[in-house]
């Protein structure tokens, strides 16, 4: 087995940070300055192309599969799935926490912080190309959807400048580029980080292409879109 060991370091730092103190760490993040349409396309014409197998190993050896799951399926509340996203996405996240963009002030991303500053771009491209081949989360719950959430994920709401979710996130919430997956998302993940996004804690996004919808959700809405997509199942 070939394992980085500034990685290895990285992730055992991840670890007993989360042990010891989910806030201890965080006051010393700069942020990298927020993403512009120019500087996320140099970012993303510089991607490597990524290499699922050593993914893999990165994922096992290097612990992400004590927290996020084999095959990366969360098997706690807490922590979300990475089964299924899409590459560009999970490497534009992982970058993201590694610069300090994402920092949402709950503590939880702390650990991700710590995990990624060994990480190469390669690494990165790596581990997306891996999560990517493997399948979306079954569905979790058989609650009834009521209709205007339906609605909401498919025709959006005018009144509210609302365009639906499933133009962005796909009709199966199966994620299409820089856009996540959502669909068997765990529903405690979906709603800390919508409410990231709706306080402004959230900010990683370009040019506030999800947080804009964010601030108009009310409370019961966003319980109800984590319901809705946790029961969605993958095509
Ligand atoms: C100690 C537990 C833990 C370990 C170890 C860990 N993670 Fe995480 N990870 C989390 C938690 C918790 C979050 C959600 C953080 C937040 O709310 O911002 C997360 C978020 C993520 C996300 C963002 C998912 C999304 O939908 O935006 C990715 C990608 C990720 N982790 C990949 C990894 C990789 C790759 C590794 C191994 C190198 C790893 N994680 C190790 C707990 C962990
Ligand atoms: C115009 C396109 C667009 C629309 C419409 C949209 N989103 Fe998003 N959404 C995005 C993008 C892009 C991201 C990733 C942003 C980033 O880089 O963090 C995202 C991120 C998310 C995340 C975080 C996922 C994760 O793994 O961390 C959730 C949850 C989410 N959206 C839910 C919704 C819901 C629910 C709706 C409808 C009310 C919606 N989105 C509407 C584009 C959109």
């Amino acid at each position: 087995m070939i394992m980085n060991k500034r990685l290895l370091i990285g992730l055992l730092t991840a670890c007993t940070v989360t042990w010891a103190s989910e806030h201890a760490l965080g006051h010393d993040i700069k942020p990298a300055s927020p993403w512009t349409s120019s500087s996320w396309s140099k970012t993303l014409a510089d991607m490597p192309k990524g290499d699922s197998l050593k993914g893999e190993k990165l994922h096992r050896y290097g612990l992400c599969i004590t927290c996020h799951g084999a095959k990366g399926i969360a098997p706690s509340r807490n922590a979300p799935s990475l089964a299924g996203n899409t590459v560009i996405y999970t490497y534009k996240t992982l970058m993201d926490y590694q610069q300090g963009r994402r920092a949402e002030g709950s503590g939880k991303s702390e650990v991700m912080r710590a995990a990624t500053q060994p990480m190469s771009k390669q690494d990165m491209a790596d581990l997306a190309a891996y999560y990517a081949q493997q399948t979306l989360p079954e569905k979790q719950l058989t609650t009834n959807i009521p209709q205007k959430i339906d609605r909401l994920v498919r025709k959006g709401d005018s009144s509210r400048l609302l365009v639906p979710c499933a133009s962005c996130h796909g009709a199966h919430g199966e994620g299409n580029g820089i856009t996540p997956a959502l669909a068997g998302q765990t529903p405690d993940y979906f709603i800390r980080t919508m409410y990231a996004y709706k306080q402004g804690l959230r900010t990683n996004d370009v040019n506030e292409g999800m947080s804009q919808f964010a601030h108009e959700l009310t409370d019961a809405e966003i319980q109800a879109l984590a319901d809705y997509y946790a029961t969605l199942s993958a095509q």
